[in-house]
């Protein structure tokens, strides 16, 4: 409380010792690195959350986040707040004709019966937009080649992405990078044009199955191998012991000859795994 009797609009400045009570935590939980450099932001991003538990510096959230019994909740959301979401559709778009020109290919013409389906994972998929690409790529290839079936699972640490995610509404400048003949095709203007908003086709928001997963547990096993991972934009928040921990396991739940794809600014260089390169940041596995 000020003198006046009100609360400052914004807690005091974390303590050092806040801070790396908070930042380990989040490192060891989500493997996201956060160097005290990141104090000013992570202070920022959490600002809200004091105020929704009613805490009033960051030391009663710290207590309140790990002393009290309930608190369970409390983490999911901490973690929502903390993790960096940038997405966009068509993102990094030199990966889709790769995916269409090199990768889909041997999927056309299955055997009949064979009951052969390409299976791709978003791994670290945002608010949704790296799926739904995917999912109007893969629905306008199966246009030009009947046969073709897919499924896609997408996952990611954040309920909060998720639900946006699952909802599959956007502001209309955001499907900006979408083609004009596929936007005609897979988004629905709002009835209230004031909203200037998309909605995803139910058919196309049908073709994914978005679920919570953490990519730091180690115990976790996809139950299917996958074709095709895409996991962009995610290890770069790591640090390289768990980039390279999570490589491995990525490399597990991929199929021999299974392609991985991760964002512009990261690579595999350096570590012992087995993918063989096939651009920059596109991997083919080889055993
Ligand atoms: C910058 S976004 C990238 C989204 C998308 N792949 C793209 O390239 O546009 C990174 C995403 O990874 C998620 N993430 C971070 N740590 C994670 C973890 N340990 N497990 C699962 N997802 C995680 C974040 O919540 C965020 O949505």
């Amino acid at each position: 409380m000020t003198d006046n009797g009100f609360h400052n609009e914004m807690a005091k400045p974390m303590t050092t010792r806040e801070f790396f009570r908070l930042s380990e935590f989040i490192h060891t939980q989500c493997g996201i690195k956060m160097p005290p450099g990141k104090k000013i932001m992570l202070e920022a991003r959490l600002q809200k959350r004091l105020k929704s538990v009613g805490a009033a510096t960051f030391g009663e959230y710290c207590e309140y986040l790990f002393n009290s019994p309930g608190s369970q909740d409390e983490l999911v959301q901490m973690i929502n707040a903390v993790a960096t979401n940038k997405t966009d559709f068509f993102r990094e778009p030199g990966h889709y004709p790769i995916l269409t020109d090199t990768v889909l290919p041997s999927f056309v013409d299955p055997a009949p019966g064979s009951g052969q389906c390409f299976t791709i994972w978003s791994a670290g998929c945002s608010s949704g937009e790296e799926p739904y690409t995917l999912a109007m790529v893969l629905s306008e290839f199966a246009v030009h080649h009947p046969g073709f079936r897919f499924s896609i699972v997408a996952t990611d640490i954040s309920t909060k992405v998720l639900e946006k995610a699952k909802l599959g509404i956007y502001d209309e400048e955001r499907v900006a990078p979408v083609p004009l003949v596929i936007r005609q095709k897979y988004l629905m203007k709002s009835k209230d044009r004031s909203k200037g908003q998309v909605r995803i086709t139910p058919e196309l928001r049908s073709l994914i199955r978005f679920e919570r997963v953490n990519l730091m547990d180690e115990q976790y096993r996809r139950p299917e191998l996958l074709d095709v991972i895409f996991c962009r934009n995610v290890i770069i928040y790591f640090e390289r012991v768990n980039q390279e921990k999570l490589l491995v396991r990525l490399c597990n739940s991929l199929r021999s000859g299974g392609h991985l794809f991760l964002g512009h600014s990261e690579t595999v260089h350096g570590f012992d795994l087995p993918l063989q390169r096939v651009t920059s940041t596109v991997y083919r596995k080889t055993a």
